[in-house]
């Protein structure tokens, strides 16, 4: 269902005490200010602070109190077995791990993942109830060469078009132009609507009109507390998915605070 989202991807940040205070002091300012807002907050941290965002995202006195929602930032395409290093769906699931990010354009950079591989990830998330923030977005080179659109309809259709209309509906997509991420050089609302625009009818013309008014789309790139207002303004971005400004929680919580 269409919701307002803000996720923090933490990316290789923080050591275990720095994780720690940033959460504690999450915590502290959504309970003080937050109260009744009608965003859902994620937060993605390193694998082996999941645990620990879980149990201090969640309120001691009730259980049901629960400030944000954890998500993992990368998941294995495989169910189980000898895949040394790395982890699968199933035991972020057994660790109440309820998004996780899959295909960033870090990992398709430097790991070499692919379309195929992240239609792989996304069905095993779907299977253990997990919610998939699958990215996606065009370098520099080919937005200047006037390819954005045509790279974006090619990673959606070979990574999420094979689902089921059922499953489609479970999943959040985030639009990262590469050259947006980590360069300060944020997309212009009219570049980053342009694009969701595209995105939305691209759903519409696979799943029809209703699936495509009902699905999340965020914006990702350089996103933090001065442009978030005015790109959550736009009427196809429903929210961000933050690296850099995510580290701060006085950042954080202005950009949560960014929906009119
Ligand atoms: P920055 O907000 O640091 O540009 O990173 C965006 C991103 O890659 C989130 O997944």
């Amino acid at each position: 269902m269409r919701r307002k989202m803000v996720a923090g991807n933490w990316k290789m940040n923080m050591n275990f005490q720095e994780a720690e205070e940033l959460l504690d002091e999450l915590v502290d300012r959504l309970d003080k200010e937050l109260e009744g807002h009608d965003v859902d907050v994620v937060v993605c941290p390193p694998a082996p602070y999941l645990e620990m965002a879980y149990d201090l995202g969640t309120s001691e006195e009730d259980e049901n109190q629960v400030y944000f929602s954890v998500g993992a930032q990368n998941v294995n395409e495989h169910d189980k077995g000898a895949y040394t290093g790395e982890i699968s769906a199933s035991m972020l699931a057994s660790m109440n791990v309820e998004y996780c990010i899959v295909g960033h354009s870090e990992r398709r950079k430097y790991y070499a993942e692919s379309n195929q591989q992240v239609a792989r990830k996304v069905e095993i998330l779907l299977q253990n109830e997990i919610v998939p923030i699958v990215c996606c977005g065009e370098s520099l080179e080919e937005r200047e060469s006037g390819n954005h659109f045509k790279v974006i309809e090619k990673q959606l259709a070979e990574s999420l078009f094979q689902l089921k209309p059922l499953d489609f509906a479970r999943l959040v997509i985030a639009y990262e132009p590469v050259w947006a991420i980590g360069t300060g050089k944020t997309a212009t609302p009219a570049e980053a609507q342009e694009v969701h625009a595209f995105i939305r009818n691209l759903i519409q013309e696979k799943y029809g009109k209703e699936m495509a008014r009902q699905t999340t789309l965020l914006y990702g790139g350089s996103c933090n507390a001065a442009t978030a207002p005015e790109l959550f303004a736009c009427p196809d971005i429903d929210g961000g998915l933050i690296g850099g400004a995510s580290l701060k929680a006085d950042d954080f919580i202005r950009i949560i605070n960014a929906f009119e």
